[in-house]
């Protein structure tokens, strides 16, 4: 045995530890559900990428609307879902007020349109979390030159789109509306992906690598105007663009293995996201600006976990 064994935890059996990681995936679903406090009382709100029912869109449109945001215009090209999440938030939370529309995240006039929107019903925009995206599958030498524009589109346009006519729309003061100071949060999903290698494939990697500069540069940009960018960088969070990894893994039953490359041991949950989500686009963060924010277990800090070895 070497000395390093003896500073590693040793844990629990593999089953131990998924029993574990149900449990505590439960609690933290549960806890998700508790009374707000208010953190966003006032605030307008513009969510992407919301349509998916297990999505992180999703779960961030519900933790906003459970935090008193004013009013949530919630986006996603997909407009199936999109009625169910209205209906959701306004049964649970009548006061809140909800748009959704169905447009693309990569489309300028849509953005710009939604932007200009808010500013015309709400007098004020506070956040946008620009949370639309994509992965592809494909391994390089079968990624085509199409397929890699098209994650750049979705990925890091749609990015940009959104910094661009955000912080635009941020810049505008209205007094009548409690809006005295230019400012707002503007909050970027990238990945672990866009950190390091091993987590997506080429295109995608690249395309939340530009996720993670378009944050430190915008905010750059935008010095001495109150307006924050930064991203998080997800781990491996079970939604619907993982949904079938994880349906695989549990036909085979081996659900018990997945995500054991990070510290924790485990994959992530939407509301995890969501979370750290709520922490941006609130008060709360307000000294935090041009970040990437890992959400990952620890995976992007450390070598890949080998359950029982450590080299
Ligand atoms: N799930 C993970 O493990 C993981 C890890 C790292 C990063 N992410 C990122 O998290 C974000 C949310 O993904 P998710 O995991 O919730 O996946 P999801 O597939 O469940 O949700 C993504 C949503 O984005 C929508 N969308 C895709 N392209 C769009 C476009 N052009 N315009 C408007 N809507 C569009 C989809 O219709 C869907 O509703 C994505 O940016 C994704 O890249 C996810």
């Amino acid at each position: 045995m070497s000395s390093y064994d003896n500073v590693r935890h040793k844990g629990k059996s593999a089953e131990e530890h998924h029993k574990s990681t149900l449990a505590r995936i439960d609690q933290i679903q549960t806890q998700f559900k508790a009374p707000g406090s208010g953190k966003l009382k006032g605030k307008v709100c513009i969510i992407t990428g919301v349509g998916s029912l297990k999505g992180i869109g999703r779960a961030t449109s519900i933790g906003f609307a459970r935090e008193g945001a004013t009013h949530l215009y919630l986006l996603d090209y997909d407009g199936t879902n999109l009625p169910n999440l209205k209906e959701t938030i306004q049964s649970q939370y009548p006061s809140v007020k909800v748009t959704t529309v169905q447009a693309d995240a990569a489309d300028e006039k849509a953005i710009s349109g939604l932007c200009e929107q808010a500013l015309r019903e709400e007098g004020r925009l506070d956040v946008f979390f620009a949370n639309a995206g994509w992965a592809s599958r494909d391994t390089l030498h079968n990624t085509t030159a199409e397929i890699f524009m098209e994650a750049m589109r979705i990925n890091a346009l749609s990015v940009f789109l959104a910094v661009k006519h955000a912080s635009s729309a941020m810049l505008q003061t209205n007094s009548s509306r409690g809006k005295d100071r230019t400012g707002g949060s503007i909050i970027l999903t990238a990945s672990t992906a866009g950190i390091r290698s091993g987590a997506g494939t080429v295109d995608y990697s690249a395309s939340k690598a530009a996720v993670n500069s378009i944050a430190k540069t915008s905010a750059y940009q935008l010095q001495k105007t109150d307006i924050r960018i930064n991203t998080i960088c997800p781990g491996l969070i079970e939604t619907g663009m993982t949904g079938a990894t994880f349906e695989y893994a549990r036909q085979r039953g081996t659900e018990g293995k997945i995500g054991q490359l990070n510290p924790l041991g485990r994959f992530g949950v939407a509301e995890e996201i969501a979370n750290a989500a709520l922490f941006l686009a609130s008060d709360d963060s307000s000294y935090v600006n041009g970040q990437n924010i890992a959400v990952d277990g620890g995976l992007s800090a450390s070598h890949p976990v080998v359950p029982g070895r450590w080299a």
